[in-house]
């Protein structure tokens, strides 16, 4: 299981104020120290965190790989066929979302064909890329149909899901998801709303092999630095198929 950590929040504290701090960048070091095994950052069309500047950088002084996430649309598209990250996550934007709301549908054809453009784009310039989905047939097959290399499992409705029983049916979708994007021989990543208290029954399900995490590391990281922050993360993430009998079933948050 890789750690990849999300580091948009760390741009939007710097962004409250236009200056020059706290620095994307600096933490993206920190993140790496703490066991990171890559950096995502999210270029939205707004620019409202990571900014253009910021992704030079982290692209000449990360040591992880960055996971760059993307809309589908040429400026952005451009960008990254130009900074050539290890890897490209098209996502979908609006700009009146707080966050990513959910995965690509890739059931709306003018989407489909957007995306399509993206990939091909991307690919021609030899980047990896992974499509940030629902864990549903429809959109897992649609993904391998787009010949990407791997997708993002959404794991908001897990992460949102108010009760056991709630969390249980979103964990089995999940589960579900994973196997059969395995089966048709995508890699497996999964992100959006993981915490601390949720992780670990995701991180247990073996097809799994990412997980991107940003909101609830960076708030620990207020709290108790970031260095740190993101290695109680990388042993949550270690722990977790010791600590779940049976994966695919919700267990209660564990304390860590
Ligand atoms: N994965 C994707 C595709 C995202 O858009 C985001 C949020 O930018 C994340 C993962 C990280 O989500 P969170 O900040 O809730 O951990």
């Amino acid at each position: 299981m890789r750690l990849y950590v999300n580091i948009d929040h760390v741009a939007t504290i710097r962004e409250a104020r236009r200056t020059d701090e706290p620095d994307p960048v600096r933490a993206a070091v920190l993140a790496e120290l703490g066991g990171a095994e890559g950096i995502t950052v999210h270029l939205r069309e707004d620019r409202r965190h990571i900014q253009d500047r910021d992704l030079r950088l982290l692209m000449a002084t990360c040591r992880s790989g960055v996971n760059l996430e993307v809309a589908a649309e040429p400026e952005v598209t451009q960008i990254a066929c130009e900074a050539r990250p290890m890897q490209v996550t098209l996502v979908p934007e609006r700009r009146e979302e707080v966050t990513t709301e959910g995965g690509l549908d890739l059931s709306r054809p003018e989407t489909t064909e957007r995306v399509g453009e993206a990939v091909e784009r991307l690919r021609e310039h030899g980047i990896r890329v992974s499509l940030f989905v629902d864990p549903d047939p429809a959109a897992l097959e649609a993904s391998r149909e787009m010949g990407v290399e791997a997708v993002e499992l959404h794991t908001g409705e897990y992460a949102n899901a108010r009760d056991d029983e709630g969390r249980a049916r979103q964990l089995a979708r999940l589960h579900r998801g994973a196997r059969l994007g395995r089966e048709l021989g995508l890699a497996v990543h999964a992100g959006h709303g993981l915490t601390y208290e949720n992780v670990i029954p995701v991180a247990a399900l073996a097809e799994i092999e990412e997980v991107n995490i940003g909101h609830s590391i960076v708030s620990r990281a207020v709290l108790v630095g970031l260095e740190r922050a993101v290695r109680e993360m990388v042993q949550l993430l270690r722990q977790a198929p010791a600590r779940v009998k049976e994966p695919g079933r919700w267990i209660p948050p564990l304390g860590y």
